[in-house]
């Protein structure tokens, strides 16, 4: 059986969690294959919404099994955390919760050199969400990392002040010093790697084997989006994974001839939270009003997100990264009120008019074309079906399967599970 892809095509915060949310009743297994604790998944259903960071987002159903995989970091106290937060809602871990032994773990010294190495950076930083994301990815190249099937060696102690010792001295290393309380944070971590290892540790990949011969189905969940991928993104501003479809692959142990279906998820505006290029950001009352109906501030960090138009430019280098077979629009319903809409359907570059993503989008190097469509006044928040759309709601959805070369399976017009049309 293949395995499906669901990934966010933008900067990131595009709908994901709910998204998965809403499929897992057709998959057996829902698998994290990258990014860690810097994630933040909302899935809303019953008047209750619930934020996930490294758990995937099909927890909630009771029978599918959810995976961390090998591609993952974690961050034990935020994973203690979010248990810790799921605990009233009697979902049984230990028999739906895997955890990949390969994974790499997020000490409290990454957290602490993420930190000051954005502090260094000065205006420079990444805005990254400092969860140690970055530094922890830099000790799994560098062969230095710890893998959560490190935790039950005997000599697991001693690997852990190994690496905590020289992350200790490369923070010396910085001009600015950051204030901790080692102590402090090595008891919390320590406590929470107990919480760890009462959870299943497994060879995932050869889990994942076992299950697509089977005959299992699975959905691979991404974290952040293609903007943010290490080598596809706007570099520097990314994170420190592969994002795309291929990390799927390298997250998971799934080989390239096993992807099925790629779910391609987007915002029908956009939204970046952080540093870094962004052509169509805007600073109007347009976007103020984009991020304050769309309620645009991070699941993980609480910033306030930037807004901006739908970039197609940008999107169409997302599908073809990933190789979208089909695309998941959300949040049409935020730009209800607007008389017209604007697409970016190209960049003026100094080498001329551009319709793909060049090496720099920085504002020196390029600004966006739009064209203008038809707006709605209309309330879609309590549409339940595609034939309830308003007309220019329905041009926008042809305008851009058109302009993208591929079909919009959902419509998402709220938060919530039930907000979900299907076409
Ligand atoms: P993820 O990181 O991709 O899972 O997305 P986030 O959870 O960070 O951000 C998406 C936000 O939009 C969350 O607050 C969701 O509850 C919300 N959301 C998702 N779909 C819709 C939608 O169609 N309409 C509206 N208004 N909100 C939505
Ligand atoms: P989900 O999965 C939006 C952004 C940060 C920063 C950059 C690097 O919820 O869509 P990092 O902490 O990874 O080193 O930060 O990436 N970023 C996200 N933005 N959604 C996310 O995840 C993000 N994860 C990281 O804001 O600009
Ligand atoms: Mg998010």
């Amino acid at each position: 059986m293949s395995v499906d892809l669901l990934l966010g095509l933008q900067w990131g915060d595009e709908g994901k969690g709910k998204i998965v949310d809403v499929l897992t009743k057709e998959y057996d297994i829902i698998a994290r294959f990258q990014g860690g604790p810097n994630a933040g998944h909302t899935l809303k259903f019953d008047g209750v919404s619930h934020v996930l960071h490294t758990i995937p987002s099909g927890i909630f159903h009771p029978t599918a099994i959810n995976i961390v995989g090998n591609g993952v970091v974690i961050d034990p106290v935020i994973f203690k955390q979010e248990l810790d937060k799921l605990a009233p809602f009697g979902i049984k871990f230990e028999e739906k919760l895997l955890l990949s032994k390969k994974a790499h773990l997020i000490l409290p010294t990454h957290r602490l050199l993420d930190a000051a190495s954005e502090a260094a950076k000065g205006k420079a930083k990444i805005g990254s969400t400092l969860k140690g994301i970055g530094p922890t990815y830099m000790d799994k190249t560098g062969r230095n990392g710890i893998r959560v099937g490190d935790i039950v060696l005997e000599n697991w102690k001693t690997k852990y002040t190994t690496l905590r010792n020289k992350h200790l001295k490369m923070l010396e290393g910085y001009e600015d010093k950051i204030e901790f309380d080692l102590e402090e944070l090595e008891k919390v971590f320590f406590e929470a790697i107990e919480s760890l290892k009462q959870l299943p540790l497994i060879d995932s990949e050869h889990y994942l084997h076992t299950a697509q011969k089977e005959g299992k189905k699975i959905l691979a969940e991404g974290a952040q989006g293609s903007l943010l991928d290490i080598d596809f993104g706007t570099y520097p501003f990314v994170t420190s994974s592969t994002t795309t479809a291929a990390g799927a692959c390298t997250g998971l142990g799934i080989a390239p001839n096993a992807v099925g279906e790629v779910f391609g998820i987007f915002k029908a505006y956009t939204t970046r939270v952080g540093s870094g290029p962004f052509p169509t950001e805007l600073f109007d009352e347009v976007g103020e009003t984009m991020g304050r109906v769309g309620n645009e501030f991070g699941a993980t960090t609480g910033r306030a997100r930037r807004c901006g138009w739908l970039d197609l430019v940008a999107l169409k280098y997302a599908i073809r990264v990933n190789g979208v077979t089909q695309l998941m629009m959300m949040k049409g319903d935020v730009l209800s009120g607007f008389d017209t809409i604007k697409v970016c359907t190209s960049y003026t570059t100094k080498a001329g008019t551009v319709d793909y993503l060049p090496f720099s989008i920085d504002p020196e190097e390029v600004s966006p074309n739009y064209i203008e469509l038809p707006g709605w006044q209309e309330d879609l928040t309590k549409l339940t079906a595609e034939d309830e759309f308003p007309d220019t709601f329905k041009q926008y959805i042809a305008y851009l399967e058109e302009a993208l070369e591929t079909p919009i399976k959902i419509v998402s017009v709220g938060p919530d599970r039930k907000q979900t049309i299907f076409r």
